[in-house]
């Protein structure tokens, strides 16, 4: 699940943990930066608003450490064990925050992330699209902003325009997803992509 700060992934995430889970599978949420304890203690250091002197290329490097350890440790186990795997943010967010926003290059970052992932790669991506001004109105009101949200406008502008070049760039796996809408209406477009997914692949 990716999209900008505020757009509602949470909410989502939840309602197709409990459609897959009524459809007999079992799930694992996740989320990164974390997932698993170690990667939270990293996630403490990136997101700490007193780490403004943080690098760019530290922050890269970090993110990229706290997924190899979400890889190894819950996601492949958690695959293998013939879980569906829901995570809140993956190798996308690299891309588009560090990648994109930071200017440090998508290829360089995909290139610095295939350590991570030991070839990992989703099945299925949705991004949340929303305007960079409403994902933040909605975000505001909600609680104290780490170091990452209290960026100005005009790197979140930034990040919207990453995923936008990451759905031309990888249109199959990528599916947007008019964010905009009501909970109910935002639910609807993932459950239908999610049952077109499935039937594709002969799964119930
Ligand atoms: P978090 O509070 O988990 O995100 P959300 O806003 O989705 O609730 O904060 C994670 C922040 O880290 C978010 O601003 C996006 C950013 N991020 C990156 O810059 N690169 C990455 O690889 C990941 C996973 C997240």
């Amino acid at each position: 699940m990716e999209g900008p700060d505020g757009s509602g992934k949470s909410t989502q995430i939840s309602e197709l943990k409990e459609y897959l889970n009524d459809k007999g599978y079992d799930v694992l949420l996740t989320r990164e930066p974390g997932g698993t304890d170690i990667g939270e203690q990293i996630r403490k250091i990136i997101l700490d608003v007193n780490n403004s002197h943080l690098s760019y290329m530290a922050e890269t490097l970090l993110y990229a450490a706290s997924r190899a350890q979400h890889v190894e440790e819950k996601i492949k186990p958690a695959l293998e064990a013939g879980k569906v795997v829901i995570c809140d943010r993956f190798i996308d967010s690299s891309l588009v925050y560090q990648g994109y926003a930071r200017k440090l290059g998508i290829e360089l970052v995909e290139s610095i992330n295939q350590f991570a992932l030991m070839g990992i790669q989703p099945d299925i991506t949705f991004f949340f699209d929303i305007k960079p001004e409403e994902a933040m109105d909605r975000k505001q009101n909600q609680k104290a902003l780490d170091r990452l949200e209290k960026e100005n406008i005009s790197f979140h502008h930034l990040v919207y325009e990453g995923y936008k070049i990451l759905l031309d760039r990888y249109p199959k796996r990528i599916r947007r997803i008019d964010a905009s809408q009501s909970i109910d209406e935002v639910k609807s477009q993932i459950l239908g992509e999610i049952d077109r997914f499935l039937k594709e692949e002969g799964l119930k």
